[in-house]
Protein backbone atom coordinates (compact mmCIF):
# COMPACT_ATOMS: atom_id res chain seq x y z
CA UNK A 1 0.00 0.00 0.00
CA UNK A 2 1.07 3.40 -0.84
CA UNK A 3 2.74 5.84 2.17
CA UNK A 4 2.24 8.96 0.08
CA UNK A 5 -0.70 11.14 0.99
CA UNK A 6 -3.90 10.45 -0.57
CA UNK A 7 -4.15 12.90 -3.72
CA UNK A 8 -5.14 10.36 -5.90
CA UNK A 9 -8.92 9.60 -4.92
CA UNK A 10 -8.57 6.07 -6.66
CA UNK A 11 -6.83 4.88 -3.37
CA UNK A 12 -8.64 3.90 0.17
CA UNK A 13 -9.08 7.35 1.70
CA UNK A 14 -6.18 7.28 4.77
CA UNK A 15 -6.91 10.21 7.67
CA UNK A 16 -3.09 9.93 8.62
CA UNK A 17 -0.16 7.33 6.30
CA UNK A 18 2.40 10.28 6.25
CA UNK A 19 5.12 9.07 8.42
CA UNK A 20 4.35 5.27 7.86
CA UNK A 21 6.43 3.44 5.72
CA UNK A 22 4.05 0.60 5.64
CA UNK A 23 0.66 0.74 5.55
CA UNK A 24 -1.43 -1.26 8.78
CA UNK A 25 -1.32 -5.28 9.20
CA UNK A 26 -4.44 -6.55 8.73
CA UNK A 27 -5.03 -7.04 12.31
CA UNK A 28 -4.80 -4.07 13.22
CA UNK A 29 -6.77 -2.53 10.36
CA UNK A 30 -9.59 -5.41 11.93
CA UNK A 31 -8.63 -4.24 14.72
CA UNK A 32 -9.22 -0.66 14.58
CA UNK A 33 -12.54 -0.65 12.75
CA UNK A 34 -15.41 1.17 14.00
CA UNK A 35 -17.18 2.45 11.00
CA UNK A 36 -19.73 -0.68 11.25
CA UNK A 37 -21.07 0.84 14.45
CA UNK A 38 -20.28 4.08 14.19
CA UNK A 39 -21.89 5.10 10.75
CA UNK A 40 -24.80 5.81 12.98
CA UNK A 41 -22.95 9.12 13.33
CA UNK A 42 -22.62 9.76 9.57
CA UNK A 43 -25.56 12.66 9.18
CA UNK A 44 -24.02 14.79 12.31
CA UNK A 45 -20.61 14.32 11.03
CA UNK A 46 -21.87 16.24 7.91
CA UNK A 47 -23.63 18.72 9.74
CA UNK A 48 -20.70 19.49 11.70
CA UNK A 49 -18.62 19.42 8.35
CA UNK A 50 -21.24 22.34 7.15
CA UNK A 51 -20.30 24.69 10.23
CA UNK A 52 -16.40 24.11 9.86
CA UNK A 53 -16.56 25.01 6.40
CA UNK A 54 -18.40 27.90 6.79
CA UNK A 55 -15.54 28.94 9.72
CA UNK A 56 -12.45 27.86 7.43
CA UNK A 57 -14.45 30.65 4.94
CA UNK A 58 -15.10 33.02 7.63
CA UNK A 59 -10.84 32.16 8.65
CA UNK A 60 -10.02 33.30 4.78
CA UNK A 61 -9.39 29.59 3.97
CA UNK A 62 -11.77 28.57 1.45
CA UNK A 63 -12.57 31.29 -1.15
CA UNK A 64 -16.39 31.88 -1.79
CA UNK A 65 -16.53 29.69 -4.40
CA UNK A 66 -14.70 26.74 -2.35
CA UNK A 67 -17.28 27.32 0.13
CA UNK A 68 -20.30 27.37 -1.88
CA UNK A 69 -18.75 23.86 -4.01
CA UNK A 70 -18.13 22.30 -0.76
CA UNK A 71 -21.51 23.28 0.94
CA UNK A 72 -23.01 21.40 -2.42
CA UNK A 73 -20.67 18.40 -1.78
CA UNK A 74 -21.77 17.96 1.73
CA UNK A 75 -25.45 18.06 0.65
CA UNK A 76 -25.26 15.71 -1.75
CA UNK A 77 -23.18 13.37 0.45
CA UNK A 78 -25.92 13.74 3.10
CA UNK A 79 -28.56 12.47 0.37
CA UNK A 80 -26.43 9.84 -0.45
CA UNK A 81 -26.02 8.55 3.06
CA UNK A 82 -29.34 9.00 3.45
CA UNK A 83 -30.66 7.14 0.35
CA UNK A 84 -28.04 4.62 0.56
CA UNK A 85 -25.96 5.17 -2.56
CA UNK A 86 -23.25 6.06 -0.48
CA UNK A 87 -21.68 3.49 2.20
CA UNK A 88 -18.77 2.89 4.07
CA UNK A 89 -16.24 0.72 2.13
CA UNK A 90 -14.02 -2.24 3.51
CA UNK A 91 -11.40 0.35 3.90
CA UNK A 92 -12.97 3.01 5.63
CA UNK A 93 -11.50 2.74 8.95
CA UNK A 94 -14.63 5.11 10.74
CA UNK A 95 -17.28 7.40 9.61
CA UNK A 96 -14.78 10.21 9.61
CA UNK A 97 -12.69 8.27 7.34
CA UNK A 98 -15.69 7.05 5.07
CA UNK A 99 -17.61 10.62 4.73
CA UNK A 100 -13.63 12.20 3.50
CA UNK A 101 -13.31 9.72 1.13
CA UNK A 102 -16.69 10.37 -0.19
CA UNK A 103 -16.07 14.26 -0.17
CA UNK A 104 -12.94 13.78 -1.68
CA UNK A 105 -15.06 11.08 -4.88
CA UNK A 106 -17.49 14.06 -5.16
CA UNK A 107 -15.51 17.45 -5.25
CA UNK A 108 -12.03 16.03 -5.82
CA UNK A 109 -8.78 15.61 -3.71
CA UNK A 110 -7.85 19.38 -3.52
CA UNK A 111 -11.24 21.07 -2.77
CA UNK A 112 -11.78 17.57 -0.49
CA UNK A 113 -9.05 17.62 1.50
CA UNK A 114 -9.28 20.92 3.04
CA UNK A 115 -12.27 20.26 4.99
CA UNK A 116 -9.74 18.37 8.03
CA UNK A 117 -7.78 22.52 8.32
CA UNK A 118 -8.16 22.72 12.07
CA UNK A 119 -10.31 19.88 13.05
CA UNK A 120 -8.91 16.63 14.41
CA UNK A 121 -11.11 13.12 14.61
CA UNK A 122 -10.92 13.90 19.17
CA UNK A 123 -12.78 16.89 18.72
CA UNK A 124 -14.92 15.41 15.79
CA UNK A 125 -16.03 12.00 17.12
CA UNK A 126 -17.11 14.38 20.56
CA UNK A 127 -19.34 16.65 18.72
CA UNK A 128 -21.06 13.72 16.29
CA UNK A 129 -21.55 12.16 19.52
CA UNK A 130 -23.16 14.77 21.19
CA UNK A 131 -25.47 15.88 18.77
CA UNK A 132 -26.39 12.10 18.27
CA UNK A 133 -26.93 11.91 21.92
CA UNK A 134 -29.15 15.15 21.80
CA UNK A 135 -31.36 13.49 19.85
CA UNK A 136 -31.69 10.32 21.03
CA UNK A 137 -32.51 12.02 23.97
CA UNK A 138 -35.38 13.71 22.53
CA UNK A 139 -36.69 10.13 21.73
CA UNK A 140 -36.59 8.53 24.29
CA UNK A 141 -38.34 11.45 26.17
CA UNK A 142 -41.11 11.24 23.92
CA UNK A 143 -41.47 7.57 24.32
CA UNK A 144 -41.54 8.13 28.07
CA UNK A 145 -44.29 10.78 28.00
CA UNK A 146 -46.39 8.69 25.83
CA UNK A 147 -45.82 5.31 28.76
CA UNK A 148 -46.05 7.73 31.43
CA UNK A 149 -49.59 9.18 29.65
CA UNK A 150 -51.04 5.85 29.42
CA UNK A 151 -50.48 4.68 33.37
CA UNK A 152 -52.53 8.39 34.05
CA UNK A 153 -54.92 6.95 32.02
CA UNK A 154 -55.38 3.77 33.31
CA UNK A 155 -55.10 5.65 36.74
CA UNK A 156 -58.19 7.80 35.46
CA UNK A 157 -60.18 4.97 35.24
CA UNK A 158 -59.48 3.75 38.46
CA UNK A 159 -59.65 5.90 41.04
CA UNK A 160 -62.28 4.53 43.04
CA UNK A 161 -60.80 1.19 42.70
CA UNK A 162 -59.88 0.03 45.81
CA UNK A 163 -56.71 -2.36 45.87
CA UNK A 164 -54.60 -3.71 48.41
CA UNK A 165 -51.44 -2.19 49.16
CA UNK A 166 -48.41 -4.39 49.92
CA UNK A 167 -44.83 -3.76 51.86
CA UNK A 168 -43.18 -6.97 51.87
CA UNK A 169 -44.89 -8.40 49.52
CA UNK A 170 -47.66 -8.79 52.26
CA UNK A 171 -51.44 -7.18 52.50
CA UNK A 172 -49.96 -3.64 54.15
CA UNK A 173 -53.16 -0.98 54.23
CA UNK A 174 -56.43 -0.75 51.47
CA UNK A 175 -55.45 1.75 48.16
CA UNK A 176 -56.99 3.07 45.63
CA UNK A 177 -55.73 1.10 42.76
CA UNK A 178 -55.00 4.30 40.67
CA UNK A 179 -53.29 5.95 43.17
CA UNK A 180 -50.82 2.54 42.50
CA UNK A 181 -51.13 3.17 38.60
CA UNK A 182 -49.80 6.70 38.79
CA UNK A 183 -46.94 5.81 40.85
CA UNK A 184 -45.30 4.67 38.07
CA UNK A 185 -45.81 8.05 36.34
CA UNK A 186 -44.01 9.85 38.90
CA UNK A 187 -41.33 7.75 38.54
CA UNK A 188 -40.86 7.94 34.61
CA UNK A 189 -41.81 11.54 34.97
CA UNK A 190 -38.14 12.04 36.83
CA UNK A 191 -36.83 9.88 34.63
CA UNK A 192 -37.65 12.06 31.95
CA UNK A 193 -36.68 15.50 33.77
CA UNK A 194 -33.26 13.79 34.32
CA UNK A 195 -33.17 13.58 30.12
CA UNK A 196 -34.33 17.60 30.27
CA UNK A 197 -30.93 17.88 32.91
CA UNK A 198 -28.91 15.36 30.38
CA UNK A 199 -29.47 18.14 27.43
CA UNK A 200 -28.70 21.40 29.20
CA UNK A 201 -25.44 20.61 31.02
CA UNK A 202 -24.02 18.54 28.28
CA UNK A 203 -24.83 20.84 25.48
CA UNK A 204 -21.33 22.21 24.56
CA UNK A 205 -19.64 21.71 21.45
CA UNK A 206 -16.07 20.55 21.68
CA UNK A 207 -15.09 22.04 18.20
CA UNK A 208 -11.90 23.91 17.68
CA UNK A 209 -10.26 21.96 20.51
CA UNK A 210 -8.19 20.25 17.95
CA UNK A 211 -6.69 17.04 18.91
CA UNK A 212 -6.23 18.69 22.41
CA UNK A 213 -4.58 22.04 22.43
CA UNK A 214 -7.18 24.22 20.17
CA UNK A 215 -6.01 25.53 16.80
CA UNK A 216 -3.43 28.40 15.41
CA UNK A 217 -5.67 29.34 12.73
CA UNK A 218 -8.02 31.55 13.47
CA UNK A 219 -11.57 29.46 14.00
CA UNK A 220 -14.34 30.44 15.35
CA UNK A 221 -15.51 27.75 18.16
CA UNK A 222 -17.96 29.50 19.77
CA UNK A 223 -19.91 30.05 16.41
CA UNK A 224 -19.38 26.94 14.93
CA UNK A 225 -21.36 25.77 18.25
CA UNK A 226 -24.10 28.28 18.10
CA UNK A 227 -24.65 27.23 14.50
CA UNK A 228 -25.22 23.64 15.96
CA UNK A 229 -27.40 24.23 18.18
CA UNK A 230 -24.89 24.54 21.71
CA UNK A 231 -25.03 26.56 24.46
CA UNK A 232 -21.59 27.50 23.72
CA UNK A 233 -18.19 25.96 22.67
CA UNK A 234 -16.46 24.10 26.00
CA UNK A 235 -13.76 26.60 27.42
CA UNK A 236 -10.61 23.94 27.95
CA UNK A 237 -9.89 22.15 24.83
CA UNK A 238 -8.00 19.18 27.00
CA UNK A 239 -11.01 18.82 28.72
CA UNK A 240 -13.40 18.74 25.44
CA UNK A 241 -11.67 16.13 23.69
CA UNK A 242 -11.38 13.61 27.31
CA UNK A 243 -14.80 14.41 29.00
CA UNK A 244 -17.15 11.40 28.68
CA UNK A 245 -19.08 12.48 31.76
CA UNK A 246 -21.82 13.22 29.05
CA UNK A 247 -21.64 9.99 27.88
CA UNK A 248 -21.58 7.77 31.45
CA UNK A 249 -24.62 10.48 32.86
CA UNK A 250 -26.67 9.40 29.48
CA UNK A 251 -25.99 5.24 30.24
CA UNK A 252 -27.00 6.03 34.04
CA UNK A 253 -30.21 7.62 32.92
CA UNK A 254 -30.97 4.63 30.11
CA UNK A 255 -30.06 2.11 33.31
CA UNK A 256 -32.63 4.12 35.79
CA UNK A 257 -34.97 4.09 32.84
CA UNK A 258 -34.48 0.29 32.49
CA UNK A 259 -35.02 -0.55 36.34
CA UNK A 260 -37.83 1.30 36.60
CA UNK A 261 -39.38 -0.76 33.08
CA UNK A 262 -38.16 -3.97 34.99
CA UNK A 263 -40.33 -3.11 37.86
CA UNK A 264 -43.08 -2.51 36.03
CA UNK A 265 -42.69 -5.98 34.35
CA UNK A 266 -42.59 -7.45 37.31
CA UNK A 267 -45.73 -6.16 38.80
CA UNK A 268 -47.48 -6.92 35.38
CA UNK A 269 -45.76 -10.40 35.74
CA UNK A 270 -47.96 -11.03 39.15
CA UNK A 271 -50.70 -9.48 38.50
CA UNK A 272 -51.51 -11.28 35.30
CA UNK A 273 -50.03 -14.47 37.15
CA UNK A 274 -52.96 -16.92 37.72
CA UNK A 275 -52.97 -16.55 41.83
CA UNK A 276 -53.37 -12.91 41.69
CA UNK A 277 -55.86 -12.83 38.48
CA UNK A 278 -56.02 -8.98 39.07
CA UNK A 279 -54.88 -8.32 34.98
CA UNK A 280 -55.23 -9.66 31.84
CA UNK A 281 -52.88 -9.07 28.82
CA UNK A 282 -54.82 -8.38 25.76
CA UNK A 283 -53.31 -10.97 23.18
CA UNK A 284 -51.65 -8.12 20.45
CA UNK A 285 -49.39 -8.17 23.93
CA UNK A 286 -48.73 -11.20 25.17
CA UNK A 287 -47.29 -14.58 23.09
CA UNK A 288 -48.12 -18.32 23.24
CA UNK A 289 -46.16 -21.30 24.00
CA UNK A 290 -44.66 -24.09 21.76
CA UNK A 291 -46.11 -26.95 23.47
CA UNK A 292 -48.49 -25.95 25.95
CA UNK A 293 -51.63 -24.17 23.95
CA UNK A 294 -53.47 -22.64 26.79
CA UNK A 295 -50.39 -20.86 27.79
CA UNK A 296 -50.42 -16.81 27.81
CA UNK A 297 -47.38 -15.30 28.46
CA UNK A 298 -46.27 -11.84 29.77
CA UNK A 299 -43.06 -11.59 27.28
CA UNK A 300 -43.12 -7.51 27.20
CA UNK A 301 -42.81 -7.61 30.92
CA UNK A 302 -40.41 -10.30 31.45
CA UNK A 303 -38.35 -8.67 28.30
CA UNK A 304 -38.33 -4.92 30.45
CA UNK A 305 -37.05 -7.17 33.67
CA UNK A 306 -34.34 -8.75 31.13
CA UNK A 307 -33.21 -5.67 29.57
CA UNK A 308 -32.85 -3.58 32.68
CA UNK A 309 -29.90 -6.01 32.94
CA UNK A 310 -28.62 -5.32 29.93
CA UNK A 311 -28.86 -1.78 30.42
CA UNK A 312 -27.05 -1.52 33.86
CA UNK A 313 -24.43 -3.40 31.95
CA UNK A 314 -23.85 -0.98 29.72
CA UNK A 315 -23.13 1.82 32.55
CA UNK A 316 -20.90 -0.34 34.17
CA UNK A 317 -19.08 -1.80 31.00
CA UNK A 318 -18.59 2.00 30.07
CA UNK A 319 -17.37 3.20 33.49
CA UNK A 320 -14.89 0.83 33.40
CA UNK A 321 -13.49 1.74 30.50
CA UNK A 322 -13.32 5.62 31.26
CA UNK A 323 -11.96 4.63 35.04
CA UNK A 324 -8.06 5.86 35.16
CA UNK A 325 -7.90 7.19 31.52
CA UNK A 326 -5.25 9.79 31.18
CA UNK A 327 -6.59 13.26 29.98
CA UNK A 328 -6.55 13.73 26.43
CA UNK A 329 -7.49 11.37 23.57
CA UNK A 330 -6.86 7.77 24.10
CA UNK A 331 -7.89 5.15 21.72
CA UNK A 332 -10.05 3.12 24.71
CA UNK A 333 -12.63 6.26 23.96
CA UNK A 334 -13.81 4.31 20.84
CA UNK A 335 -15.31 1.85 23.21
CA UNK A 336 -18.26 4.41 24.39
CA UNK A 337 -20.11 3.79 21.73
CA UNK A 338 -21.39 0.44 21.37
CA UNK A 339 -23.26 0.68 24.85
CA UNK A 340 -24.77 4.01 24.20
CA UNK A 341 -26.16 2.60 20.43
CA UNK A 342 -27.03 -0.43 22.29
CA UNK A 343 -28.90 1.23 25.34
CA UNK A 344 -30.70 3.90 23.49
CA UNK A 345 -31.65 1.33 20.69
CA UNK A 346 -33.01 -1.01 23.50
CA UNK A 347 -34.80 1.60 25.11
CA UNK A 348 -36.92 2.63 21.91
CA UNK A 349 -37.46 -0.95 20.88
CA UNK A 350 -38.92 -1.72 24.71
CA UNK A 351 -40.87 1.35 25.45
CA UNK A 352 -43.36 1.17 22.74
CA UNK A 353 -44.03 -2.26 23.44
CA UNK A 354 -44.48 -1.41 27.18
CA UNK A 355 -46.73 1.42 26.54
CA UNK A 356 -49.09 -0.92 24.59
CA UNK A 357 -49.38 -3.21 27.31
CA UNK A 358 -50.08 -0.85 29.99
CA UNK A 359 -52.27 0.59 28.09
CA UNK A 360 -54.75 -2.61 27.26
CA UNK A 361 -54.33 -4.81 30.04
CA UNK A 362 -57.75 -5.11 31.44
CA UNK A 363 -58.07 -5.22 35.16
CA UNK A 364 -60.56 -7.25 36.91
CA UNK A 365 -61.50 -4.64 39.58
CA UNK A 366 -63.83 -6.11 41.46
CA UNK A 367 -61.09 -9.05 42.68
CA UNK A 368 -59.29 -6.07 43.81
CA UNK A 369 -62.12 -4.75 45.64
CA UNK A 370 -62.42 -7.95 47.42
CA UNK A 371 -59.36 -8.63 48.69
CA UNK A 372 -58.78 -4.54 49.63
CA UNK A 373 -59.36 -5.43 53.60
CA UNK A 374 -58.27 -8.78 53.63
CA UNK A 375 -55.37 -10.03 55.72
CA UNK A 376 -56.46 -7.42 58.60
CA UNK A 377 -55.32 -4.75 56.35
CA UNK A 378 -57.56 -2.37 58.13
CA UNK A 379 -55.53 -3.35 61.57
CA UNK A 380 -54.09 0.56 61.12
CA UNK A 381 -57.19 1.84 61.23
CA UNK A 382 -58.42 0.57 64.45
CA UNK A 383 -55.51 1.62 65.60
CA UNK A 384 -55.24 5.47 64.28
CA UNK A 385 -59.26 5.48 65.88
CA UNK A 386 -57.78 4.88 68.84
CA UNK A 387 -55.37 7.55 68.95
CA UNK A 388 -58.30 9.64 67.69
CA UNK A 389 -59.96 8.72 71.01
CA UNK A 390 -56.81 9.55 73.18
CA UNK A 391 -55.33 6.40 73.67
CA UNK A 392 -51.17 6.64 73.24
CA UNK A 393 -50.30 4.93 69.68
CA UNK A 394 -48.07 2.33 71.89
CA UNK A 395 -51.56 0.78 73.33
CA UNK A 396 -53.38 1.33 70.76
CA UNK A 397 -51.20 -0.93 68.24
CA UNK A 398 -50.93 -3.64 71.03
CA UNK A 399 -54.67 -3.33 70.97
CA UNK A 400 -55.32 -3.43 66.83
CA UNK A 401 -52.53 -6.28 67.46
CA UNK A 402 -54.25 -8.23 70.45
CA UNK A 403 -57.94 -7.49 67.47
CA UNK A 404 -55.68 -9.46 64.74
CA UNK A 405 -54.77 -12.55 67.01
CA UNK A 406 -58.11 -12.85 68.22
CA UNK A 407 -59.75 -13.14 64.29
CA UNK A 408 -57.05 -15.14 63.27
CA UNK A 409 -57.55 -17.58 65.87
CA UNK A 410 -61.47 -17.79 65.21
CA UNK A 411 -60.81 -17.96 61.49
CA UNK A 412 -62.46 -14.31 60.47
CA UNK A 413 -61.91 -10.61 59.06
CA UNK A 414 -61.42 -7.55 61.80
CA UNK A 415 -65.03 -6.74 60.76
CA UNK A 416 -66.34 -10.51 62.22
CA UNK A 417 -65.33 -10.05 65.68
CA UNK A 418 -68.23 -9.13 67.59
CA UNK A 419 -68.96 -5.88 69.89
CA UNK A 420 -67.96 -8.91 73.23
CA UNK A 421 -64.80 -9.83 70.91
CA UNK A 422 -63.91 -6.43 71.23
CA UNK A 423 -65.05 -5.13 74.37
CA UNK A 424 -63.04 -7.91 75.96
CA UNK A 425 -59.67 -7.35 74.03
CA UNK A 426 -59.85 -3.18 75.33
CA UNK A 427 -62.59 -1.46 77.33
CA UNK A 428 -61.63 1.14 74.75
CA UNK A 429 -62.99 -0.83 71.57
CA UNK A 430 -66.80 0.48 71.82
CA UNK A 431 -68.58 -0.67 68.66
CA UNK A 432 -68.33 2.61 67.30
CA UNK A 433 -64.59 1.52 65.77
CA UNK A 434 -66.74 -0.75 62.83
CA UNK A 435 -67.07 2.79 61.27
CA UNK A 436 -63.46 2.56 60.56
CA UNK A 437 -63.75 -1.18 59.47
CA UNK A 438 -64.78 -0.31 55.99
CA UNK A 439 -62.54 0.05 52.81
CA UNK A 440 -64.01 2.75 51.71
CA UNK A 441 -63.54 4.54 55.14
CA UNK A 442 -60.07 3.55 55.00
CA UNK A 443 -59.50 4.96 51.54
CA UNK A 444 -61.18 8.49 52.32
CA UNK A 445 -59.63 8.86 55.52
CA UNK A 446 -55.96 9.09 54.07
CA UNK A 447 -56.69 12.50 52.67
CA UNK A 448 -53.73 14.88 53.52
CA UNK A 449 -51.04 15.83 50.58
CA UNK A 450 -49.90 12.26 48.78
CA UNK A 451 -52.37 10.16 50.75
CA UNK A 452 -54.57 7.54 49.02
CA UNK A 453 -57.73 9.23 49.62
CA UNK A 454 -59.68 9.22 45.44
CA UNK A 455 -59.83 13.20 45.89
CA UNK A 456 -56.21 13.08 46.79
CA UNK A 457 -55.58 11.08 44.02
CA UNK A 458 -58.10 12.73 41.12
CA UNK A 459 -55.86 16.22 42.28
CA UNK A 460 -52.73 14.43 41.59
CA UNK A 461 -53.45 13.13 38.44
CA UNK A 462 -54.76 16.47 37.00
CA UNK A 463 -51.65 18.07 37.85
CA UNK A 464 -49.74 15.02 36.32
CA UNK A 465 -51.26 14.87 33.26
CA UNK A 466 -50.96 18.41 33.19
CA UNK A 467 -47.06 18.43 33.45
CA UNK A 468 -46.91 15.60 30.93
CA UNK A 469 -48.90 17.12 28.47
CA UNK A 470 -46.80 21.04 28.92
N1 LIG B 1 -13.00 6.16 15.88
C1 LIG B 1 -12.46 7.01 16.89
C2 LIG B 1 -13.36 7.03 18.12
O1 LIG B 1 -14.46 6.57 18.01
C3 LIG B 1 -12.36 8.39 16.34
C4 LIG B 1 -11.28 9.19 16.96
C5 LIG B 1 -9.96 8.66 16.52
N2 LIG B 1 -8.88 9.49 16.98
C6 LIG B 1 -7.64 9.09 16.98
N3 LIG B 1 -6.77 9.91 17.46
N4 LIG B 1 -7.30 7.89 16.58
O2 LIG B 1 -12.98 7.46 19.17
Amino acid sequence: MSNTPNSDSSQPTKLWGGRFRSGPSPEMAALSLSVHFDWRLAQYDLRQSQAHARVLHAAGLLTDDELSRMLQGLQQLSADVATGSFVPSEDDEDVHTALERGLVERLGAELGGKLRAGRSRNDQVSTDFRLYLRDQSVAIEAELVRLALAFVEQAEKHVDCPAPGFTHLQHAQPVSFGHELAKHSHALARDISRLQDWRARHNYSPMGAGALAGSSLPLDPQGVARELGFTDALANSIDAVSARDFVAEFLFVCAQIGVNLSRIGEEVILMASREFAWAKLDDAYSTGSSIMPQKKNPDIAELSRGKAGRLIGDLAGFMATAKSLPFGYNRDLQEDKEPVFDAVETLLLLLPAVTGMIATLQFDTAKMADSAPTGFALATDIAEWLVRNRVPFRVAHEVAGHCVAVAEEKGCELWDLTDADFAAISPDLTPEVRSVLTTEGSLNSRAAFGGTAPIRVREQLVALRRSLQG
